[in-house]
């Protein structure tokens, strides 16, 4: 393993940032490309077949034209879809960021959780699966919240969160919860981290929000163990879209360590 291979982080949009934040805690030294496919964003809206093409389709020529030693895939949306057909095209482990419904079904007292995804991520298969293995027995909520991923864009850009959206998502999940009432949300897009503070408060002090950026983090030092790392010149932020889109997210990126940017 060359020392400067880089950990390529990829997703839709901004939502990446928060698992790279929580990599940046555990592996500060690791050289990291984080890869924004703002040109397909949002993924949310769209069909699997259009979600699995264009994620396989676009890593196997990141994987090509950056040679990483690992893939994550920060996005629930795209590994909830395209998580098996990416590990079968590409031949470096490949880190996926599925709802954490473990944790969730561990913490909650009342049984009921709610989880807030993307349109796509919350009707998957996938999710069934997790919902059937561990939290048997209790109550899942899915709410769509496509109208969260547009305002945590916004938010990173240094533009008002929009409070409509965030209300829209806590009623949709009110509105279907019964009289046990929801004590613990998934937030299964990485998006949605980045409004922790503004959906906490409207949630209340009694609501866990739970997200997987810190164990997504954990699983990808511990398939790094005993890898060397040569820390490289500064992280580099990729995206499919214009250079411009990165332009009024300079800070942001910058904060993350990445401190060059390019087209891909
Ligand atoms: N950040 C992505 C996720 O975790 C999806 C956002 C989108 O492109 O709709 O689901």
């Amino acid at each position: 393993m060359q020392p400067d291979a880089p950990i390529l982080i990829f997703d839709s949009g901004v939502g990446g940032l928060t698992v790279l934040a929580a990599l940046r805690e555990i592996l500060p030294d690791a050289p990291v490309i984080f890869a924004a496919d703002q040109a397909g964003l949002p993924y949310g809206t769209k069909s699997e077949a259009e979600i699995a093409a264009r994620v396989a389709g676009l890593l196997g020529r990141m994987s090509e034209r950056y040679r990483p030693r690992l893939v994550c895939i920060a996005c629930n949306t795209a590994s909830t879809i395209a998580l098996g057909m990416v590990r079968d095209v590409l031949e470096i482990p490949i880190v996926g960021t599925v709802p954490a419904i473990k944790p969730a079904a561990a913490l909650t007292r009342t049984g009921t959780i709610g989880l807030l995804g993307t349109e796509a991520t919350i009707r998957q298969a996938y999710v069934d699966k997790l919902e059937a293995e561990f939290a048997h027995g209790k109550r899942l909520i899915r709410q769509a919240a496509p109208g969260l991923v547009t305002a945590a864009e916004a938010k990173l850009r240094g533009e008002p969160v929009d409070p409509d959206e965030i209300a829209k998502a806590v009623a949709g999940l009110r509105e279907q919860q019964g009289r046990a009432e929801i004590d613990t949300v998934v937030l299964a897009c990485t998006h949605f981290p980045l409004l922790h503070t503004e959906l906490s408060q409207a949630l209340g002090p009694d609501v866990a929000l739970i997200d997987g950026s810190r164990g997504i983090a954990r699983r990808i030092a511990s398939l790094c163990e005993g890898q060397e790392f040569q820390a490289d010149s500064g992280g580099l932020a990729v995206t499919t879209g214009p250079l411009e889109n990165f332009a009024t997210l300079g800070a942001v990126l910058e904060s993350h360590g990445l401190t060059r940017a390019e087209r891909f």
